[in-house]
């Protein structure tokens, strides 16, 4: 038998929180790959009703081929309970996101979420953000020298991401992703997000502060703890 995979049972863990009617974010992710198909088996034996809003193409195309009844932020004013992964996750619930390049479509979901659950293994837990991930800055292609040179104000060091064959990686939106390095990591999340939003080019960043409700975290034994964000 293999051994457990603490992305399977966290994204399968926080399917089970989906109940009867709720509009429902999907994020992105190979952690998100669980929960759509546990919803899809959910839809399937129990007749469980949803209306999924994706966060990305990729997401999309999955949770069409799973059958997940989906609808666009057009038809909808609130989601009820999104699901997403992280790339890191703070003890405040700040998180590090975009390691797939989503971060803004998920952005915008967690903005309208009235609950946003984050589903990871273990291994994502950090003391500070940035320490073990490069901090993904989605940018306008014309205005990416200037915003490099921003971010290196900022003391980080910024890389381009790249697609498979070398030309710069394109996200959904038809934006490049800045890769910042911080050497020291992130002291203050909430005062850097408002400095990188402050440049001119910049469309979003991968630092989620203040989104995260919930946190359902998967171990290497197949145990899950599913922790609520203190008052
Ligand atoms: C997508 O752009 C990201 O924000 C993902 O949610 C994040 O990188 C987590 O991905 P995994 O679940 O694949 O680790």
């Amino acid at each position: 038998m293999s051994a457990p995979n603490p992305k399977e049972t966290a994204g399968r863990r926080a399917a089970e929180m989906v109940e009867d009617g709720m509009t429902v974010g999907l994020g992105t992710g190979s952690t998100v790959h669980f929960t759509l198909l546990r919803l899809a088996e959910r839809i399937r034996d129990e007749g469980l009703k949803l209306i999924g809003v994706p966060t990305s193409i990729d997401t999309e195309t999955k949770a069409r081929e799973l059958g997940i009844p989906l609808a666009t932020l057009d038809d909808v004013d609130a989601i009820d309970l999104t699901i997403d992964g992280a790339d890191e996750v703070d003890p405040a619930f700040n998180l590090t996101k975009g390691g797939g390049g989503a971060l803004l479509r998920e952005k915008v979901v967690a903005h309208i979420s009235k609950r946003e659950a984050v589903v990871v293994g273990r291994a994502k837990l950090v003391e500070r953000l940035g320490t073990t991930f490069l901090l993904p800055v989605e940018v306008v292609p014309f205005a990416r020298p200037v915003v490099a040179r921003e971010i290196s104000c900022l003391g980080a060091d910024p890389i381009l991401r790249q697609g498979a064959s070398g030309e710069p990686y394109l996200t959904d939106n038809g934006n490049e992703i800045l890769d910042c390095k911080f050497p020291d990591g992130i002291a203050d999340p909430a005062q850097l997000e408002l400095a990188l939003d402050r440049i001119p080019g910049v469309v979003e960043s991968g630092l989620f502060v203040g989104l995260a409700h919930a946190l359902v975290i998967g171990n290497d034994d197949g145990s899950c703890e599913v922790r609520e964000l203190p008052n």
